[in-house]
């Protein structure tokens, strides 16, 4: 007889049951700090407007920018009452730099300067600088006329500044009063300056020293930007009437198992936030890498005056608060008009994203951890077995000697550039992990150097900090210190770094920086840097230039040859310049596959357009639908990687079984057929800063049902794609602008502006070409990325309204900086009036020329109604080459009948026409 539990027995196990379900995947709230929590921030956020009003004086013109003073209107207790120091830069394409810091005495040298952050500004930004000849006072502002309607008013009493268009504001910064300034003081008797939370204390030496101010986006709709978090691209308002949220947090933390939607700070910080309205984008960034917090305040929150913006005769508009710890005020306005100018804007400041290595842009293998040579032996063949395509395998910790990074574990890897060099034979790469957090023991080499040298980070008593993390007791490299970048960079020259070839890359973790042991999981904000400079001031920044050092040792081991790849989980404003990152630690759930699409528009809008999430999530085990769905979104994210976690079953794409390895063989597969599509993004984000991904607003900027999507996206200009976010999903309901759409899988054509249901099955996800647009695609499949060089390509034109279409197309050695002397093919493909051209977009003479065989051997046309003939001609030469219609030969196996130009065996790199009518 089976035994039967007793009903409370039972009650008490499922609760059990449930609850530890639930906590499984569960986010420690308690562990990281909320503004109550953060003194400074519940100091800012409890100012009321005007309270701490500033008035300008003695504001003139030198060397061409605009300069003065500010003078606290009202001297709150306790605070110094000097004045603060005024600089206001003007540089070409509208963009206005204020600075705003602290007057140092020059013949005092005992002040402790305030931190700026270093090696973020572009140094080619002075270049770009605008020597402004006229000040004009006007109404109590001094006013600077940047183009005819352009004009910056630096308002006197109180102290504000207006940027406006004519009459209508753009952006302003102080127009609620809310600009406060903690000056660093003497400490006094009584004076308490320590802080607590849990069991940390931190010491605060230089006592309050945050800053605060309001910045308003006049006539804008939505906010978005100031990443990284795991929530909708459109910010919400976290402050205003029946809303009380916590505010968006940038401080980069390493979270364990983080939410998929909250304004918690996770990996990284960029400080840039973009607005956006049908009749204009308009961009603030504050370089600071301390603890910042910002406040999106909806209408009517407790400082709104609405008077004061009917006078400035709007309706929309939004008020933010920006708060942080320590630092200066340096702030830079942009002024659009349009969402891609901003990103012009930002990386004219910031830097552009740089160019990755072809291989780096297709799909890379990872998991915590491939065990020994067998196992990494095994899922290579497994993929060559399963005929999937795939460029780089990665080695996790525990490839390590006991977690000293730069070393193998022998016993498993006894033959590491054996191995890379087999791998490398058949054009793949590897990864290893290199973190910032090295081991305290005395054997290891690079401890013994680093301590000698003195060059770890300090603890408040000005020992070498020791925390702990995967080694256990670590110290931590000082990364803000350049003689300590260039020691790093030469630890990865061939014969610093032992088993390693010019085939390795590396990935950089950890490097928040995570401290098990730390205040939320961090380093303590009193560590001391180099020059005496405080965590507090740098946190946000170690990151990026841990990261920075990592991808200077990689280009200089090559002799400055090859291009660098290092991924990164911490990141900061600039991190674009030096390599990919991607989302961290997510989790095998359907809203996390969710979530990793504003995830990632996000960072690319501020930037950073080399990104992806873990695929198939990084903590628990997806089931095979989940991973499928995973694969098919991914294989549009720039950076396209799966990953997992030490403890997660084996989920390698054929370990399903059938039709799974079916349906993830085709999204692998898909990605392949891209990538000179994706390489054509990839270069175009190095020129202009527009990133790959990017939010249908950014295509369609006057399209207003754009401006909230989180569910769907661009890649480049001419594809659209929507992932499947629901188990047993069968149909989708997907926003299409305004024009022609043809989806991929069928060929269908849909005339946009609307909502449409888009049946879908498991084989896809659903995406649309754009109209008028015309993509190359490379339709052999190969085991990777480099054994397509040569490989003939495709071209997909999908023709608009008026039969029009046009695409481009960029190809380069795929590893070298020769592109930057003009080794490189880069062509437009126009279609027009039945004919199709393919002209050079750069044909000035160059000192280097790269060279490719490549030909078209396809040409699929969709949405041509008009009568063709059955063959089509080939210029120069007037060949004449067969033309079919029928249904296309594409991988993703349309059903919808095309015009078919078999073998035109034009060559890619030449000028030809094909008429087709
Ligand atoms: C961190 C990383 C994760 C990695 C693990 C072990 O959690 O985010 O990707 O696998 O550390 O190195």
């Amino acid at each position: 007889m089976a035994y039967r539990m007793p009903t409370s027995t039972l009650l008490l196990q499922v609760f059990v049951l449930v609850f530890a379900a639930r906590c499984a995947y569960s986010w420690r709230r308690e562990e990281f700090r909320n503004c109550n929590q953060t003194p400074f921030c519940k100091r800012a956020r409890g100012l009321k407007p005007e309270e701490t009003s500033y008035e300008a004086s003695e504001v003139v013109l030198v060397d061409g920018h605009l300069q003065g003073k500010l003078f606290p209107l009202s001297i709150q207790e306790g605070d110094p009452s000097s004045p603060l120091s005024m600089h206001v830069f003007f540089y070409s394409d509208h963009i206005i730099r204020l600075k705003i810091n602290e007057l140092n005495d020059p013949s005092d040298g005992t002040k402790r300067k305030r931190f700026e952050v270093p090696y973020v500004i572009e140094d080619s930004l002075d270049e770009k600088r605008l020597w402004i000849q006229k000040l004009v006072e006007e109404n109590g502002a001094s006013v600077v006329t940047l183009a005819s309607n352009l004009k910056v008013f630096l308002q006197h009493k109180p102290f504000q500044i207006r940027i406006q268009d004519g009459e209508k504001c753009l952006l302003s910064f102080n127009s609620n009063g809310l600009f406060n300034f903690e000056q660093l003081r003497e400490k006094k008797e009584g004076d308490e300056w320590e802080e607590s939370f849990r069991t940390h204390t931190d010491s605060r030496p230089y006592g309050p020293q945050s800053i605060s101010f309001d910045v308003t986006f006049h006539g804008a709709e939505h906010v978005y930007g100031i990443p990284e978090h795991a929530t909708n691209l459109a910010l919400r308002p976290t402050r205003g009437p029946e809303i009380t949220s916590e505010p968006y947090r940038l401080f980069n933390l390493d979270v364990f198992e983080y939410i998929e939607d909250s304004p918690f700070g996770l990996y990284g910080s960029i400080p840039f936030m973009l607005s956006h309205s049908a009749v204009r984008s308009t961009g603030f960034f504050w370089l600071n890498s301390a603890e910042m917090l910002i406040d999106i305040l909806a209408p009517g929150w407790e400082g709104d005056d609405s008077n004061k913006k009917q006078e400035l005769n709007e309706s929309d508009h939004i008020d933010t608060q920006w708060i942080s710890e320590s630092g200066i005020i340096d702030v830079f306005f942009f002024v659009g008009p349009r969402p891609k100018d901003l990103l012009r804007q930002y990386t004219t400041v910031t830097g552009l994203p740089v160019m990755p290595q072809l291989f780096a842009t297709a799909y890379h293998q990872s998991r915590w951890n491939y065990k020994d040579e067998a196992d990494v032996y095994n899922v290579d063949d497994g993929f060559d077995d399963n005929d999937i395509p795939y460029d780089v395998l990665w080695l996790d910790i525990e490839h390590t000697d006991g977690k000293r990074y730069f070393t193998f574990d022998h016993s498993l890897f006894p033959n590491p550039k054996e191995m890379q060099e087999k791998l490398a034979s058949k054009g793949r790469h590897m990864v290893t992990i290199v973190d910032p957090h090295i081991k305290r023991d005395d054997g290891f080499f690079l401890h013994k150097e680093a301590t000698s040298k003195g060059y770890y980070v300090k603890d408040i008593h000005g020992r070498d900090f020791d925390g702990w993390c995967w080694p256990g007791s670590s110290s931590y490299l000082d990364m803000l210190n350049p003689e300590i970048r260039k020691w790093w960079a030469e630890k990865f020259s061939y014969t610093n770094y032992a088993g390693s070839t010019p085939s390795l890359y590396i990935w950089n973790d950890m490097n928040e920086p995570s401290v098990f042991n730390g205040p939320e999981a961090t380093m303590p904000r009193d560590c001391v840097h180099h020059g005496g400079i405080e965590h507090r001031d740098v946190h946000n920044a170690y990151g990026y230039y841990f990261h920075m050092a990592t991808a200077d040792g990689l280009l200089q081991r090559s002799g400055g040859k090859d291009r660098p790849f290092v991924l990164s989980r911490a990141f900061f404003a600039g991190t674009q310049k030096v390599g990919a990152v991607w989302t961290g630690d997510n989790t095998a759930e359907w809203d996390h596959l969710q979530v990793s699409v504003p995830m990632v528009l996000s960072l690319g809008i501020t930037g950073l357009s080399f990104i992806g999430a873990d695929v198939g999530g990084f903590f628990g085990n997806p089931d095979p639908e989940l991973l499928t769905r995973w694969y098919q979104l991914a294989a549009y994210y720039p950076f396209f990687r799966a990953h997992a976690h030490l403890d997660t079953k084996r989920r390698e794409p054929w370990l399903f079984g059938e039709p799974y390895t079916s349906y993830i063989r085709d999204a692998i597969r898909e990605r392949y057929a891209l990538l000179p599509y994706f390489y054509t993004l990839f270069r175009e984000a190095s020129m202009t800063g527009v990133p790959i991904m990017r939010p249908l607003w950014m295509e369609f900027p006057d399209e207003e049902m754009t401006y909230t999507l989180d569910r769907e996206c661009m890649v480049g200009s001419s594809l659209l794609v929507n992932g499947v976010y629901t188990q047993g999903a069968h149909t989708e309901s997907v926003y299409l602008p305004g024009g022609l759409w043809y989806e991929l899988k069928t060929g269908k054509m849909f005339s946009g502006g609307d909502y449409f249901k888009i049946p879908v099955a498991m084989d896809t996800i659903p995406v649309f070409q754009r109209g008028g647009t015309i993509i190359p695609r490379r339709e052999r499949p190969r085991r990777s990325s480099t054994q397509m060089v040569n490989d003939p390509y495709t071209l997909l034109i999908a023709v608009n309204g008026t039969h029009e279409a046009e695409g481009e197309l960029y190809m380069d050695d795929g590893n070298t900086f020769d592109f930057a002397e003009g080794a490189f093919i880069h062509r437009k493909f126009i279609f027009s009036q039945g004919c199709l051209t393919s002209v050079a977009i750069n044909s000035q003479k160059s000192r280097k020329k790269f060279i490719s065989s490549s030909m078209i051997e396809r040409i699929v046309i969709l949405g041509l109604e008009l009568p063709i003939t059955t063959h089509a001609t080939v210029e120069p030469h007037n060949r004449r080459v067969e033309l079919e219609v029928g249904p296309s030969l594409l991988r993703s196996g349309m059903q919808s009948n095309a015009y078919i130009i078999r073998k035109p065996n034009v060559l890619v790199s030449e000028d030809w026409l094909i008429r087709v009518l």
